[in-house]
C-alpha cells in the first residue's frame, strides 16, 4: 500500500472510529496555508497542532486483539487489516499537516507480518535469517551487518519504517525465554552485534528499536516485575551493549522494557530514558514504549518516553485530562511530538517511497544459508569424525532432523515461506539418508500433529515427545548406513521462560537415544554425531563424552537444513564460538539462587497490558557483574565448554603478539600473527581478555575488551590482527564517585582462542588512576 492510501485508510478509520480524532480529519479541518512538516519548520507544524492532535500523535494508533476490552482498544487497528498486515503497530497521521502514519514491525530474526491477505492473491513472505545468537556466535560484524541490510531492504520494500530489533538483553540465565533474540551473556559482544545490525538494518533507509531497554532478561511477570540490581552491575553489565550501540549506531528508535528497574518502569525513568540515555550517551532519537508497556501515561511522557505503543484510549483521554489540569506541561508534549516527527521525516513512507512488495527473497535466502552456517559453534569433534565424508549414507534421529526449528515463537518469529528440514540439506549435499528410518520417524510425527490442538498464533506449539526407537530399528540403521546424526531440537519465546526438566536437561528419551545410537553404531565402529538445534544453552557434559562429534546449530533461519549440511559435509569449515557459557548444571549459575523472582505480598493493581495477568513480583539479582564467564573464570567454577569456545576442521597458531607502547595512557594497539596450522582453509575468532590489576574495586579475573576474526586462511596462511584498547575500553564503574574508573597498576593482555584457553599474554602498565566521567 502506498502513502497516499495509507494516509486515505488512516483518514477513514480516524473518523469513524473515535470521537476524540473527529476533528482531525474531517476535510474542513483542512486549511490551505497550514504549515507541512519536512517544508515547514518544525515548530511552526507543532505549533499547528491541536492538543488532541499532539496527544494522538504520541500514542500509537492501537491494535486490534482479540479480547481486548474497548477501553484498550486504539482508535485504529493496527495490527492486520490496514498499513502493512501483521505489522505490530502504527503512528497517527495528522493529514492537513502532511504528517503521515508510519509503521512498525518486528523483530530480531526478519520482518514479521502477514505473508497472506485478504483479497490479495499475492504473497508476502519475509527471510527467517538465523536467531541473534547465532549470529553473534559468529563474532563477525561485517557478517552481522550484510544480515542487516538483507532485513532492512525488505522492511522497506514491504512498506515498513521501523524494524522493532535488534533486541540485546543480557542473556543472564539458561532458562531465560527469549534468550535466543539476544546475542550473549556478555556486554561487549551484545553492543557491537547490536551497533552491526542497526548499521545494516539502518543503511537501507529505515529505522531501528533496539530494545527491550533495559535489565529485561526473562518472561516470568515480565510486565511488573522489579528487578533489583545495584548500580555497577547496571552499568557494566545491563546498560552498556545499549551505550555501545547507542554510540557506534545511533539507532533511529529505542523500545523502553516492560519492567521496572529498582522500583520504577523503565518506560517511566526519567533517570534512564533521559539523563542516561539522551544526556550522557547522546541519543537523539524516539524512546517508544515496549506494547502496553508501563502503567502511567504522564509519567512516560515526563520521562522521555515519546511514544505510547501500540496506543490505548485511556493513554488519550489521561493525557488530554493531564494537560488540561496541569498535571503536564503541554512543554513535554511538544518535546515528545519533536522526537517522533525528526523521525518520521526520515521514513520511506514520509519521503513517498514507492514499495515494490518484492524484495529479493532468494538473494536473502543465500544471505541467511551463508550466516547460518558461519555461527555454527563445533563443540566436538573426536577422532575428526566430521566433516562426514562426502556422498556417505548417514541414519538421521531426533524428531527436529525432520522438522528443524529454524527460529523460536512470539513476535520474534518470522513468517517465512519455506524452511528446509535436516533431510532436505544433507540429501541435497549428496549425502544418503536411511530411507526405512525416515519413515519410521515421519510417520510418527504426522500421527503426532493429528492430535496435538491447533497452533495458537504466537505461542510456543505443544513440543512432540522424542519417537522412541525399538533396539531393532536402531541396530538396522547402524547396519545399514556409515554414520549416525542425532539432532536435539528446542524452542522457546515470548510471554515464558524454558524449563529445567526436558529443556536444559536432556529428556529421559533424549537420554536414551543417545545411548541406544551410541552403543549400537560404535559396535559397528561407526560415528555418532549430535547436532544441536537449540536456541539457548542446554546441559551437555552428562552425555557429551559417549558421543563422537557434537555440532551447534542452534537456531539457523529457514534456511536450516543447508546450512547444517554445508558444515557437517565441510563446504563451511566452522568458525562460530559460543558467546554463552554452557554450564555443568544450572545450579551453577548464581542466578539459580533466585530466578525468575518471588511474587510480591500486596497486588499490583495492573498495568496497560491486559493480555497477562501478571502478579506483582520482584528479583533482586544478587549476582551484580557476576554474570556469565565474569563468574565461571572468575570463582573458578568448572564448566562445559567456556565462552568463546569452538573448534575448527582445522588448526591455528598465535604468535608475535605486540603492544604499541608499553603504557595505555590514550590508546594502546594490539596486534598479533595467527596462523592456519592445518591442513584445510579456516577462519579463526581471536578474543582479547584483560586482567586489569588489584586496586579500589573487585574484578573479574579477565574481561573481553575486543575481538576480531580472520578472513578464509588456506593451510599455511597467516593474517596479522589488529586491536586497538582505549582507557575507556578498560573502566570498572565506581559507585561511590559515580564515574568510571581505570586503576593504575599493570595490566595483562590476553589473547585467547577462548576465554580458558590464552595462547599468548604481555603487560602493559597505567601510571595513573584515570577517571572517565558519566
Ligand atoms: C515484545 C516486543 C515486540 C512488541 C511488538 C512485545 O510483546 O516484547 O519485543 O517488539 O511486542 O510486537
Amino acid at each position: 500500500m502506498n502513502y497516499l492510501t495509507r494516509v486515505k485508510a488512516n483518514t477513514t478509520r480516524l473518523a469513524t472510529t473515535i470521537c476524540i480524532t473527529a476533528s482531525l480529519t474531517t476535510p474542513n479541518a483542512i486549511a490551505n496555508n497550514a504549515p507541512q512538516l519536512g517544508k515547514s519548520p518544525l515548530n511552526d507544524v507543532i505549533s499547528a497542532l491541536t492538543l488532541q492532535e499532539k496527544v494522538l500523535i504520541v500514542t500509537g494508533s492501537g491494535m486490534d486483539f482479540p479480547g481486548l476490552p474497548p477501553s484498550m482498544q486504539g482508535p485504529v487497528v493496527g495490527i492486520v487489516s490496514d498499513g502493512v498486515a501483521g505489522a505490530a503497530g502504527t503512528t497517527h497521521a495528522v493529514p492537513r499537516l502532511g504528517i503521515p502514519s508510519i509503521v512498525l514491525a518486528d523483530g530480531p530474526a526478519g520482518l514479521r507480518i502477514q505473508p497472506m491477505r485478504e483479497g490479495d492473491k499475492k504473497t508476502y513472505y519475509a527471510t527467517a535469517f538465523p536467531i541473534a545468537t547465532l549470529l553473534a556466535s559468529s563474532w563477525d560484524t561485517e557478517l552481522v551487518s550484510s544480515v542487516g541490510a538483507a532485513m532492512g531492504n525488505e522492511v522497506k520494500e514491504y512498506g515498513v519504517d521501523v524494524l522493532l530489533a535488534p533486541a540485546l538483553n543480557i542473556q543472564r540465565y539458561a532458562l531465560g525465554g527469549r534468550n535466543f533474540e539476544y546475542y550473549s551473556e556478555d556486554p561487549l559482544v551484545s553492543g557491537k552485534m547490536a551497533a552491526a545490525m542497526t548499521r545494516g538494518i539502518q543503511s537501507q533507509g529505515v529505522g531501528t528499536s533496539i530494545k527491550h531497554f533495559a535489565a529485561n532478561n526473562h518472561e516470568w511477570n515480565r510486565n511488573v516485575i522489579d528487578v533489583k540490581v545495584d548500580e555497577r552491575a547496571l552499568r557494566e553489565i545491563y546498560l552498556k551493549g545499549f551505550e555501545i550501540t547507542v554510540k557506534e549506531s545511533a539507532p533511529w528508535t529505542v523500545m523502553s522494557s516492560y519492567n521496572k528497574i529498582n522500583g520504577t518502569y523503565t518506560s517511566e525513568s526519567h533517570r534512564l530514558l533521559t539523563d542516561i540515555l539522551r544526556t550522557q550517551w547522546g541519543f537523539n532519537g524516539l524512546v517508544m514504549t515496549d506494547w502496553f508497556g508501563g502503567k502511567n501515561a504522564v509519567a512516560q511522557m515526563q520521562s522521555g518516553n515519546d511514544l505510547l505503543m501500540p496506543g490505548t484510549q485511556i493513554q488519550l483521554q489521561t493525557l488530554m485530562d493531564a494537560v488540561k489540569n496541569g498535571a503536564l506541561d503541554e512543554k513535554i508534549l511538544d518535546r515528545n511530538v519533536a522526537a517522533i516527527l525528526n523521525i518520521v521525516v526520515q521514513t520511506p513512507t514520509f519521503k513517498k517511497y514507492n514499495n515494490s512488495d518484492k524484495p529479493d527473497l532468494v538473494a536473502h535466502a543465500k544471505v541467511a544459508r551463508t550466516a547460518a552456517a558461519e555461527g555454527m559453534v563445533l563443540l566436538r569433534n573426536q577422532k575428526a569424525s566430521l566433516p562426514l565424508i562426502a556422498k556417505s549414507s548417514v541414519a538421521l534421529f531426533g524428531n527436529s532432523a525432520y522438522n528443524m526449528v529454524t527460529g523460536g515463537t512470539g513476535s520474534g518469529d518470522v513468517n517465512e515461506a519455506y524452511s528446509v528440514s535436516l533431510l532436505t540439506g544433507l540429501t541435497d549435499a549428496g549425502f544418503v539418508i536411511d530411507k526405512k528410518l525416515q519413515s519410521n520417524y515421519e510417520n510418527y510425527l504426522t500421527a503426532q500433529r493429528k492430535s496435538q490442538p491447533p497452533a495458537m498464533p504466537f505461542m510456543l506449539p505443544p513440543p512432540i515427545p522424542e519417537n522412541t526407537l525399538s533396539l531393532d530399528v536402531i541396530n538396522a540403521a547402524a547396519t545399514n548406513t556409515d554414520s549416525a546424526l542425532i539432532t536435539i531440537g528446542r524452542n522457546s519465546g515470548e510471554f515464558v521462560d524454558r524449563k529445567q526438566d526436558d529443556d536444559f536437561y536432556l529428556s529421559k528419551a533424549e537420554q536414551q537415544l543417545i545411548e541406544n545410537v551410541t552403543k549400537a553404531f560404535h559396535q559397528q565402529k561407526k560415528k555418532v554425531v549430535v547436532v544441536l538445534n537449540i536456541g539457548g544453552v542446554i546441559e551437555t557434559a552428562s552425555w557429551r563424552d559417549k558421543v563422537d562429534g557434537i555440532l551447534l546449530a542452534w537456531q539457523p533461519g529457514q534456511e536450516a537444513g543447508h546450512a547444517v549440511a554445508d558444515v557437517l559435509s565441510g563446504k563451511v569449515n566452522p568458525s562460530g564460538k559460543i558467546t554463552a557459557t554452557f554450564p555443568l548444571k544450572l545450579n551453577d549459575y548464581p542466578a539459580a539462587e533466585n530466578f525468575p523472582g518471588v511474587v510480591l505480598e500486596a497486588a499490583d493493581p495492573g498495568t496497560y497490558n491486559p493480555m497477562l495477568g501478571d502478579k506483582a513480583a520482584s528479583v533482586e539479582y544478587k549476582d551484580s557483574i557476576w554474570v556469565g564467564y565474569r563468574h565461571f573464570n572468575t570463582k573458578g567454577v568448572k564448566t562445559a565448554y567456556s565462552f568463546g569456545y569452538g573448534l575448527s576442521y582445522t588448526e591455528f597458531k598465535y604468535s608475535a603478539l605486540k603492544l604499541s607502547k608499553p603504557s595505555v595512557d590514550g590508546e594502546l594497539t594490539v596486534t598479533v600473527t595467527i596462523k592456519n596450522s592445518g591442513k584445510v582453509a579456516g577462519k579463526e575468532v581471536a578474543q582479547l581478555y584483560v586482567s586489569a590489576p588489584e586496586g579500589k574495586l573487585e574484578k573479574p579475573s579477565a574481561e573481553l575488551r575486543a575481538f576480531a576474526k580472520t578472513k578464509l586462511l588456506q593451510p599455511g596462511e597467516s593474517q596479522t590482527l589488529t586491536f586497538v584498547i582505549a582507557e575507556k575500553d578498560l573502566t570498572s564503574f565506581d559507585v561511590s564517585q559515580n564515574n568510571w574508573l581505570v586503576d593504575a597498576g599493570k595490566y595483562t593482555v590476553k589473547i585467547g582462542a577462548s576465554s580458558t584457553d590464552i595462547k599468548l599474554t604481555k603487560t602493559f602498565k597505567k601510571k595513573n588512576e584515570s577517571r572517565i566521567a558519566l
